[in-house]
């Protein structure tokens, strides 16, 4: 077994960090081969519970955690970080305009951009997990102008993982049924999930529904987009062991591959493929090979999809340039 992977996890003491943190050092991130080395960063007032969890972890004996360190300084907690999952976010708070919640959040991936920039190992992924999320991804790889841009995504796949979870019901069908799915756009209720090009059992997903545009439009993406909040409504608390695991999925994945037909999504700086705007973080079905992922060419997107499509990707382009007005890219 090679050196330990360097993985840090910001927000460590939050509620989607104490669920992601024991999956990672588990071997669920990276497989049963690869040890790991978690830097846990936190808030100086959040530290004292991170090293809560970090007792929790060590008292795990998980073969694969070769050590943990605890810090609230950026520039310690990504030194020689191979991959940094961005989870500690700034939340709208009452009366918070969109502008003051762009600016909090500035304040924390600035500074934690810089400091990949600065001290990450060459090899360095990060996820953004943490909302407004492909925003904030964009923020943070902006104050990175050394690490290759590619480098820096946002989740979408909790919406996958939701859009399939859905279909399956829909269909009557297992999720492992489902092929091909993909999210386009922004972690926010605009993303569109794409069932022109998803497969239920290798038949096409619009059809496997009765090409019924109605539910489509008027239940399933709803569904899918507002599910955030269904879970606030039902728990009383947001989703975060399901936003945890679809983390793990997302990175796990980029690391290992897709498998051979299938697509996964994630956000990632756009190329300009499919006429979207170049360089905002946006969601895109994807493959992944070699630790390396490509936007998948070639699909046919119908006008439906256009329009949705153009809707969640004039929604980024606004959270750009108000972050570009704050001076934050
Ligand atoms: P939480 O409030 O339980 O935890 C957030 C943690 O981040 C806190 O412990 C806080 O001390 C820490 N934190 C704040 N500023 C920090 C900084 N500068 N450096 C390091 N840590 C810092 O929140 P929860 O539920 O864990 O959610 C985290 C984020 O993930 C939120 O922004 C939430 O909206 C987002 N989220 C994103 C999803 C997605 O699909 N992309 C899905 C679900 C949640």
């Amino acid at each position: 077994m090679s050196t330990p992977v360097k993985v840090t996890v910001t927000g460590a003491a939050g509620q989607i960090g104490y669920a992601l943190l024991f999956r990672i050092a588990s071997g669920a991130l990276l497989g049963p081969d690869t040890k790991v080395h978690l830097n846990l960063l936190e808030i100086p007032q959040a530290v004292k519970a991170a090293e809560g969890t970090a007792m929790e972890l060590n008292d795990c004996a998980f073969p694969l955690l070769a050590g943990i360190d605890i810090h609230d300084n950026p520039t310690a907690g990504f030194d020689g970080c191979n991959i940094g999952l961005l989870v500690g976010a700034r939340p709208r708070g009452p009366g918070m305009e969109r502008a003051d919640l762009l600016e909090a959040n500035g304040a924390i991936f600035k500074p934690q951009g810089e400091a990949i920039n600065a001290g990450a190992a060459s090899d360095i992924k990060v996820l953004v997990v943490g909302n407004p999320a492909n925003t904030n991804a964009l923020i943070a790889q902006s104050n990175a102008p050394d690490v290759p841009k590619e480098r820096f995504t946002a989740m979408t796949r909790l919406d996958h993982n939701r859009a399939i979870a859905q279909l399956a019901e829909k269909a009557g069908c297992a999720v492992t049924d489902i092929k091909k799915m993909s999210i386009w756009g922004n972690h926010s209720p605009t993303m569109f999930p794409d069932l022109y090009h998803a497969e239920v059992k290798g038949q096409n997903a619009f059809e496997a529904i009765g090409s019924d545009l109605d539910w489509y439009r008027e239940t399933y993406q709803p569904t899918v987009g507002k599910r955030g909040a269904a879970i606030i409504d039902a728990r009383g608390a947001s989703s975060a062991a399901s936003a945890a695991s679809a983390a793990i999925d997302h990175v796990h994945d980029w690391v290992l591959g897709t498998p051979e037909g299938d697509y996964v999504s994630m956000a990632v700086p756009s190329d300009g493929s499919y006429g979207v705007t170049e360089g905002i973080i946006t969601s895109f079905p994807v493959t992944c090979s070699g630790g390396e992922y490509s936007i998948v060419q070639g699909l046919d997107i119908p006008e439906f999809a256009q329009e949705k499509i153009d809707a969640t990707v004039a929604e980024l382009v606004g959270e750009r340039d108000a972050v570009k007005g704050l001076g934050l890219v």
